[in-house]
């Protein structure tokens, strides 16, 4: 089956691509508003973009042509707190994407507790054993009045002591448990680890 992207509406275009690129983290974003309040909600078109400086890559769809909370915080103070999704966290994660307006603080409906962040303003998620404090680096219409992409340099990361961390700070997947979202509404915990050393020159 070919499917020409050009003869496919939006909705099913998202099924199609969620489908396809699979599986994907989750990142699970703070901020503050200029107006001092808080809000956090999962963006799964994420990923990381290069290591030095550290950059990550957020997709934050609009809604009816308005920016979502976050792309509209991120915009404002530039300043984002992204939260790894584990498996204990993934129904308070899905809890906190419901769309509610700017006023409502989605840290304190899904009953999660804060810690203040080093550098920036918006709180880090305590239950989350990786947070990584940010500042946005860019912030782009990557589809005018449709899409924004958010560009954010980690300015620091926080990794929980009870994770195991080594000299070349690796971390075993298999003691964060990270939690991937796959289509629809489908998400997945890590299966059996395959190890495959890259081959030498
Ligand atoms: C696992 C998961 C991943 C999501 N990924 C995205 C995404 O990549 N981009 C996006 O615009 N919305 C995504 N959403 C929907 C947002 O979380 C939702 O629109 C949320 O209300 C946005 O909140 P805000 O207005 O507070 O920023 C996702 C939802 C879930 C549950």
């Amino acid at each position: 089956m070919q499917i020409d992207p050009k003869d496919y509406d939006s909705r099913r275009l998202y099924h199609l691509l969620m489908s396809c690129v699979t599986p994907r983290p989750i990142a699970w974003v703070s901020t503050v508003s200029r107006e001092g309040v808080r809000n956090l909600a999962p963006f799964s078109y994420f990923n990381a973009v290069t290591s030095k400086p550290p950059l990550l890559s957020i997709a934050v769809g609009r809604r009816r042509g308005k920016r979502k909370d976050t792309a509209a915080n991120a915009s404002s103070t530039r300043e984002l707190v992204v939260n790894i999704v584990t498996e204990p966290l993934l129904d308070k994660m899905v809890e906190t994407s419901a769309e509610v307006g700017p006023e409502v603080d989605e840290i304190a409906t899904a009953g999660l507790t804060v810690i203040e962040s080093v550098v920036v303003k918006p709180p880090r998620i305590a239950e989350a054993p990786i947070q990584l404090e940010c500042r946005t680096r860019e912030i782009f219409e990557i589809s005018p009045g449709i899409v924004d992409l958010v560009i954010a340099e980690v300015v620091m990361f926080h990794v929980s002591d009870e994770l195991p961390i080594d000299e070349e700070l690796h971390i075993p997947a298999a003691s964060l448990r990270p939690v991937a979202r796959l289509g629809a509404s489908d998400y997945a915990f890590l299966g059996e680890i395959q190890r495959r050393d890259r081959p030498a020159k």
